[in-house]
C-alpha cells in the first residue's frame, strides 16, 4: 500500500523548547494514530535537526526528517551554508524550490537545479514545490508538491477540481511523479482533498506548528 506523507513544514518557527514541547505531545498521542498507511516527516529548522533525530531515536517512533532547505554547492568556503553530505546526517528528505525561498531569497531555476543536484548525489530524496502545472519539474524529481502560492498561508486553499486538474496535467508528462498538495491544509480544509485519486501526501505549514492540530491531520 502506499503511504500518504504528511509533511510538517515548520519554516522559521520553533525554540529547542518548543520543539521538546512539540515532541513530547506527539508521542503522547502518536499510539492514537494508525501509521499503517500514513508517513509522517518533519521539516524543522536546522537547529532542530538534532533534537528531532535524538527523539526518533530514543522513541523508536515512525517519523523521518526533512531539511527545508541545502546548500546549492558542495563542501567548501561557503560562509552560512549547510551542505548536503552534512544534512544526509539527519534527513532523509529535502525540501527545493519553495515559493518563499523563490520569493524572499530570489532563487531561480539553476539555484533549485544544483540544490538537486548535491541532494541527489548525497542520497537526499527531494521533494520539488511548484506553483503551478507550468512550472519546471526536474530531471529525476519523484515528489512534486503543488503549492499555488495564494493558498499558502492565506486561509484559502485551492479548489479542489483544480488540484485535480493540475495533478492530471502533470502525470501527462511524469506518470510516475508522486504528488502532493499544500497550501491552508488544516483539520478544516484537508477532506477535500483526500478523495483525490493521485493524491499522495501534504505539506503543512501553519497547522504543523501544533501537536494536537497535526495529529487531526493524521485522523
Ligand atoms: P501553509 O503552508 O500550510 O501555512 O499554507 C504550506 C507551505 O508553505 O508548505
Amino acid at each position: 500500500m502506499d503511504k500518504i506523507l504528511y509533511i510538517a513544514n515548520w519554516k522559521s518557527h520553533k525554540t529547542t523548547d518548543e520543539t521538546k514541547q512539540f515532541l513530547d505531545r506527539l508521542k503522547e498521542r502518536i499510539s492514537s494514530v494508525n501509521l499503517a498507511d500514513k508517513q509522517i516527516i518533519i521539516a524543522p529548522s536546522y537547529t532542530q535537526l538534532a533534537e528531532c533525530r535524538r527523539f526518533i531515536g530514543d522513541n523508536n517512533v515512525q517519523i523521518s526528517l526533512a531539511a527545508q532547505n541545502v546548500s546549492a554547492y558542495p563542501q567548501g568556503a561557503y560562509t552560512g551554508e549547510v551542505n548536503a553530505g552534512q544534512l544526509k546526517e539527519f534527513v532523509e528528505y529535502v525540501i527545493v524550490g519553495h515559493s518563499e525561498r523563490r520569493k524572499y531569497f530570489n532563487e531561480e531555476e539553476s539555484d533549485i537545479e544544483n540544490k538537486i543536484r548535491e541532494a541527489t548525489e548525497a542520497g537526499i530524496k527531494v521533494i520539488q514545490c511548484i506553483q503551478d502545472q507550468n512550472s519546471i519539474i526536474h530531471k529525476g524529481i519523484e515528489i512534486v508538491a503543488y503549492e499555488p502560492p495564494s493558498a499558502i498561508g492565506s486561509g484559502n486553499p485551492d479548489d479542489p477540481q483544480h488540484v485535480i486538474e493540475v495533478f492530471k496535467s502533470i502525470k501527462e508528462h511524469r506518470p510516475e511523479a508522486i504528488l502532493l498538495y499544500g497550501g491552508s491544509v488544516n483539520p478544516e480544509t484537508i477532506s477535500r482533498y483526500r478523495e483525490i485519486l493521485d493524491l499522495k501526501g501534504f505539506l503543512i505549514g501553519g497547522a504543523s506548528l501544533d501537536a494536537d492540530s497535526f495529529i487531526s491531520l493524521l485522523s
